[in-house]
Parts: structure tokens; sequence; C-alpha cells
């Protein structure tokens, strides 16, 4: 059993959280979209200052909402990869200064790791063997967990991540960033039988089309082409359905390979993770087709779905219950293959 501090910083929200094993005693997130919005996405440099300014009060917030002082605590752990080198840099030295101050162990978190336990977060009982299907802004990503630091990337993008795709599907369609919950909003309030689009399926060499794996620039050209088409016709562009048809096909789509990966490896249980997991037309999806085979789905709720702490402090007691801990001299890695996890600890 182990308390963590942990520090979230790798790309635009700052977020402080601690946590006992599976259990949240607090959670501060303090998200930069609104200064990201008008530039249309996230910018690095922004994003680094930002998490400057708001740390120290993240962590502030943090410690007086768990009320158990730095004593109860016994590790300090930070996201130092995949993500914005000069963001995780900012959430990194402080947690490494914070360990070293108070004399505790510090822990670097693989980012995707954390979006694979905020599962555990609401599902005490949960354990591996599972799927994840990670669905987030940078990733699209089948992982088998077999175990804290064991996992298998079955199935990835070739191409946009899917909730990249829902950004950029936004953006033609001239809503705000980010691009999911908007589009999401809209999808319910239109009829996703008015367009059909293309799934996006990736070819295999031997012939065929890969059952894991996805592929969202099709579907992002095919929405471009029906936005251009129905401009030149000078109609009022039915937003709200091209949102909807959009939303539709993604969400069959990631329910298709996830449940046939599930069901390939003979795993009963699909966790879902990253900002994503939030789309109600794939929750939907997933849940029928998951009843359909006898599988369970859990779904976290939405505040553990986008990027937050509490997730990676999850992730980090499961690896100090096993006595994982990682160097001070750790750095940071804008890029990390999570097979190469167990490679941050000592
Ligand atoms: O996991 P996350 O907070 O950050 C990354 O690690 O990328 O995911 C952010 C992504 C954005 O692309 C955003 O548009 C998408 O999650 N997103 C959604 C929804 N809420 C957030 N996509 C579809 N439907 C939503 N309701
Ligand atoms: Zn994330």
């Amino acid at each position: 059993m182990s308390i963590v501090l942990a520090i979230e910083t790798s790309c635009d929200e700052t977020a402080v959280a601690i946590v006992k094993n599976r259990e949240v005693l607090s959670s501060i997130v303090s998200s930069q979209i609104a200064i990201h919005r008008p530039y249309g996405g996230v910018v690095p440099e922004v994003a680094s200052r930002h998490h400057v300014e708001m740390l120290n009060d993240c962590i502030d917030r943090a410690l007086t909402e768990f009320g158990g002082g730095w004593d109860a605590i016994d590790g300090v752990a930070a996201t130092c990869a995949p993500g914005l080198v000069g963001a995780l840099l900012v959430g990194v030295t402080a947690a490494k200064t914070l360990a070293m101050v108070r004399e505790k162990p510090f822990l670097g978190v693989h980012h995707l790791e954390g979006h694979i336990y905020a599962s555990y977060l609401s599902e005490p009982e949960l354990q591996p063997p599972f799927l994840c299907l990670l669905v987030s802004g940078g990733h699209t990503s089948l992982i088998r967990v077999l175990g804290c630091g064991e996992y298998e990337t079955l199935g990835s993008t070739r191409d946009d991540a899917a909730g990249e795709a829902f950004d950029k599907v936004a953006r033609l369609l001239n809503l705000s960033y980010p691009g999911g919950p908007v589009i999401d909003k809209l999808a319910k309030i239109g009829n996703s039988r008015t367009f059909p689009l293309p799934e996006g399926r990736v070819s295999l060499p031997e012939g065929g089309y890969h059952r894991y794996d996805s592929s969202f620039s099709g579907l992002k050209t095919a929405v471009l082409r029906l936005v251009q088409k129905l401009e030149g016709e000078e109609e009022e562009l039915p937003v709200a359905d091209i949102a909807a048809s959009f939303q539709d096909t993604v969400a069959r789509s990631l329910t298709r390979r996830a449940i046939n990966c599930a069901l390939d490896y003979g795993l009963s249980k699909i966790a879902i993770g990253g900002g994503v997991a939030a789309n109600s037309g794939l929750r939907e999806h997933l849940q029928a087709a998951a009843k359909q085979h006898d599988l369970q789905v859990y779904f976290p709720p939405l505040k553990w779905c986008t990027d937050n702490a509490a997730m990676i402090a999850c992730a980090a007691s499961e690896h100090l219950n096993r006595g994982h801990i990682s160097p001070l001299t750790l750095e940071v890695r804008s890029r990390l293959n999570l097979t190469e996890v167990m490679g941050l600890y000592r």
C-alpha cells in the first residue's frame, strides 16, 4: 500500500494528485485549453510557461485537499514521457526536487501507462489480463495488459490519432478547439445516417485488411470533400449531421477493432482510456457490441479519461508497491515505446 503524489505536465493540463493505490485522496487539474484555443492547438512554449506559473499553486492545493502532510506520502512521481519535452521537464524537475527535499523515492511515469490505469480509479477489482483501448489526442492503441509494466501493443493508427481526427474535422467545420467535445455535443442533435463516410482500413501486403490497426486520414479527406461539395452548392452547412456521421464512423471503426482484438486474444475485459473515451458515440457502440459478445467493458468517469494526475499517481503506486524506483538522473523523452517502461526504473 503506498500513497503517491504525482505531477502531470505532458501537454496542456497542469495536474497534481495524491492517490493511495486506487483511491484518489486529492486531485487538482488546471487546464490551459482556453489559452491555446485561439491558436487552434497546443503551442509548446506557451504550455511550458504556464506549467511553471501554475504548478506550485496546484501542488499546494493538492496537499491542502489531502490534509495528511508530507509524512504520510511514500513517493513523488511525474510523467516523464511521451509528451512535449519542455512541458515534461517542468513536472519532472519539480517532482525530483520534492523527492530530494522530502527524502522520498522518485518515479517517472509513462503517460500512456497513466491512461491504462485510469480504469483502476473507478474499478477496485479490475486486474490484468485485459485489453486497453487507448484513444487520446496523440494515440490510438490497442494494448494487451498482462501485468504492471508488461504491455504489448497489438494495434495502432497509421496516421492521425482518434482525438487528432476529431480536432482536425472540427477545424474543417469551423468549430472550436478541442474538437472532440464540440463534435460530440453536435452529434447528439444530428443524424448519423445523413452522410455515409468511409471507415478507413489498413491493407495488408498479403491482401485483406488489418484487424486492429486504424487509419483516419481517408475519413478526414472524405469529410473535407463533403464540406467542399456542400459549400459549392451554397447550402448552409449541415454541421450537426456531418458531426454525427463522422462520430458514428469513428465509433464503429474503433469498436470493430477493439472487439476483434479482445476475441482473437481471448481477453474478456476491455478498459478504455484517453480523452476520446469521453465520446458518447464510442461508449454506445462499444457497450452494445461488448454485450453482444459477452465481454466486460470499463469506461472510467470523464474526469479520469482526459489528462489528470490521479491516473499517473495510480500507475506510480503500482510500480512503487513492487519496489520500482527511478534514478534522479532520469531524463524526459518526447517519445517512448510502452514496451520500454521498465527501463524507467532501477
Ligand atoms: O487524453 P487527452 O486529454 O490528451 C492526450 O493525451 O492527448 O485527450 C485529448 C483528446 C483531444 O483530441 C480531444 O478532442 C479528445 O481527446 N476528446 C474527445 C472528447 N473529449 C475529449 N473526443 C471525442 N469525444 C469527446 N467527448
Ligand atoms: Zn493523455
